[in-house]
Parts: structure tokens; sequence; C-alpha cells
């Protein structure tokens, strides 16, 4: 699709990406004269709606965008306005340098486990302080968590976006009663279209992301299979500890309580996962995750090449010293 000049009032640079609810652009925003992103929402979505219906589900979406753009935490995207584009509803956010998680994956390296932690942590915290706005986000997944690092690449920050995006209503379902996008992280009773979620979805999801920063799989995968589905609805995970070598064994009561099938029998809010996991991090520094960092994110440690150049000198002037004090000794 050709990229737009201009959404409203603000002029496009370039595209982003695209998924499955619609695409999203860089652009500037001459009022304020700041750099956003924006989603606009993918036609299609309203394919087998006449119009009264189109103008009500854009109503609920821009609704629901409001309230997202009233919670303030760090580990929240912005969302600076809302608006309508060629009849369909567009969202302002603000934009957020990185990469997202789903190609930090796609790199095939995991992450050390003290990193993965700290992601975690972010996380959950995006989510507790959402919860308690009740916005569920209904669509936690690595492409929706972006991975800025700082200057020192140590202290790495993530940004939850597409709050809300994933509010579908009925109307928005495909021609065989799908929701579009992939059900990878969706719960149990996302899979079975109940219509009363709560945070404990989200707490589902990113436990699936939590397990796959253990162990590098999904953990009811193969996802595209037939039976995937089946898998998440009647099946427990292989713990993480017998999934993936170096994953301690403490981690896999966490992990399973945050995938239970029943959400009465998960962590009631992401702050309680949250506290779990704390717990478990000074107990574990995890050294031997070390070694599968991948090398874009670790500072090298510095060549100790002088310490042992100063060996090698002393050794050198030993041995001077006693062949001059033998040939002295020869020559009196
Ligand atoms: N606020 C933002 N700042 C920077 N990049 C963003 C922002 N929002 C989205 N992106 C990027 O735009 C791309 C497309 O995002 P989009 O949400 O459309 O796709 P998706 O998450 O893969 O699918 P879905 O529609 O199911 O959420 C992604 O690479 C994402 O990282
Ligand atoms: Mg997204």
């Amino acid at each position: 699709m050709k990229v737009p000049n201009r959404i409203g009032r603000y002029y496009v640079e370039n595209e982003l990406g695209n998924g499955s609810f619609g695409t999203v652009y860089k652009a500037f925003d001459p009022r304020t004269k700041r750099v956003v992103a924006i989603k606009v929402l993918r036609e299609s979505l309203h394919e087998f709606r006449d119009r009264d219906e189109i103008e009500e589900d854009h109503t609920r979406f821009k609704t629901e965008w409001e309230a997202v753009g009233k919670l303030r935490h760090p580990n929240i995207v912005i969302v600076h306005d809302v608006g309508e584009y060629e009849g369909g509803p567009f969202m302002v956010m603000e934009y957020v340098p990185g990469e997202d998680l789903k190609r930090v994956f796609k790199k095939g390296k995991r992450l050390p486990i003290r990193k993965s932690l700290r992601i975690m942590d972010q996380l959950l915290a995006a989510l507790e302080h959402s919860h308690k706005n009740d916005v569920v986000h209904r669509d936690i997944k690595p492409s929706n968590i972006i991975l800025s690092s700082n200057e020192n690449l140590t202290n790495e920050h993530i940004t939850v976006i597409d709050f809300g995006i994933a509010r579908l209503p009925e109307s928005t379902l495909t021609k065989d009663g799908r929701a579009p996008g992939t059900p990878a992280y969706m719960s149990p009773e996302q899979l079975n279209s109940r219509r009363d979620l709560d945070g404990r979805t989200d707490i589902f999801s990113a436990g699936v992301i939590f397990y796959e920063l253990l162990t590098g799989a999904h953990p009811f995968g193969p996802v595209a299979d037939d039976g995937y589905v089946h898998r998440v609805l009647n099946d427990v995970p292989t713990p993480p500890s017998k999934k993936a070598g170096a994953v301690p064994s403490a981690f896999d009561s966490v992990s399973l309580k945050a995938l239970a099938r029943d959400r009465k029998d998960r962590y009631a809010t992401a702050g309680e996962f949250a506290q779990a996991l704390r717990t478990l991090a000074p107990a574990h520094d995890c050294a031997d995750f070390e070694g599968e960092e991948s090398d874009d994110h670790e500072i090298p440690s510095p060549q100790r090449a002088w310490p042992q150049s100063v060996d090698v000198y002393i050794c050198i002037g030993i041995i001077f010293l006693i062949i001059g004090y033998c040939m002295a000794y020869w020559m009196i």
C-alpha cells in the first residue's frame, strides 16, 4: 500500500511495519515538533459491517484509546491523540526507538536470565498499572514490547505498545469467526472467546513470554500446527528446566503458575507475579546463562594484556640477573 504523505496534521516519514490490525507509520507533528508513531486501522476489519456498525466500532476504539491515553507509566507507550483518516480511526503515540522483542527472539539467542528478569519486571509493572486503571491489554506478545537500550547498552528499557487494539468488537472477526492476529499468546479463555476477560489473560500471555525468554521455545509449540489450540486448552507445558539446560528448577513453579489453564490458578495480579520473580532472582545469580548473551548487547571486558606482560618481563629480568651473577662469579 502507498505510504500517505499526511495523516491529519501529521507528516508521514516512513512505514514502520504492519500487523493484523493496521499499519504503523513514523511521522512528524508540526504543532508539537515531535516525532510520533501513528497506527491506522486496516480497512478490511470493516468488511462485513454496515455504516452504523462501523461508526459504533470507531467510537469504541476511540473510547478505549482515550482510556489508554490516561495511563502514565514509564513502561507504557504514551498515546497523544486519536483521529480519523479516510473513514477509519487512527491513534497517535510516542515514537519509541529500539527493537521489538519479536525481532530479538528471531535472532535465536537466549538473553541472559538477569536481563530476562529485568524485562519481565518492567512488563509486569506496566500490566499492574494498566490493570489497576481497568485497562486490559489483551494482546501481550513480543511484537508489542519494544526494547530500547541506553548508551552503555546495559540498562535496557521496555515500552509496551498497542494497548486496547485487541478490544475487538464481534464484528471484526473474520468470515470463519476467528479474530485476526496470531493465537500464539492468547490465553485459554481468549481462545474460548470468553467475553469477560480480565487482567489474568495478560498474565497468561506474559507467562508465555517468560517461558520463551527462559527456554527459547514456546510452551505449547509448535504454534503453526493443527493441535496447537488443543494443547493450550488441555496440556501442562514441560517445566522450563526440563526444556532447556541452565534453567534453575526454582523457576518452574512460577512459570507454570502464570500459564495455568484455569485463570483462578494463575497469579491474581501482575504485581504478585513480579514479586514471585523478585524472590527468585537473588537466589539464582544464573551465571550459567551468560555464555548465551548475544554479542550486540554486552560490552566486551577489556583485554588483560598488561598484567601478563609484566609477568613475562619480571621472568626475563630474573634470568638475566642469574646469568650476570654466574658470569661475575666465574670471572672472579
Ligand atoms: N510507538 C511505536 N514506536 C516505534 N515503533 C512502533 C510503535 N508502534 C509500533 N511500532 C512498530 O511498528 C511495527 C508494526 O506494528 P504493529 O502493531 O502494526 O504490528 P504487530 O505488533 O506485529 O501486529 P499487531 O497488529 O497484531 O499488533 C512493529 O515493528 C512495531 O515494533
Ligand atoms: Mg503491535
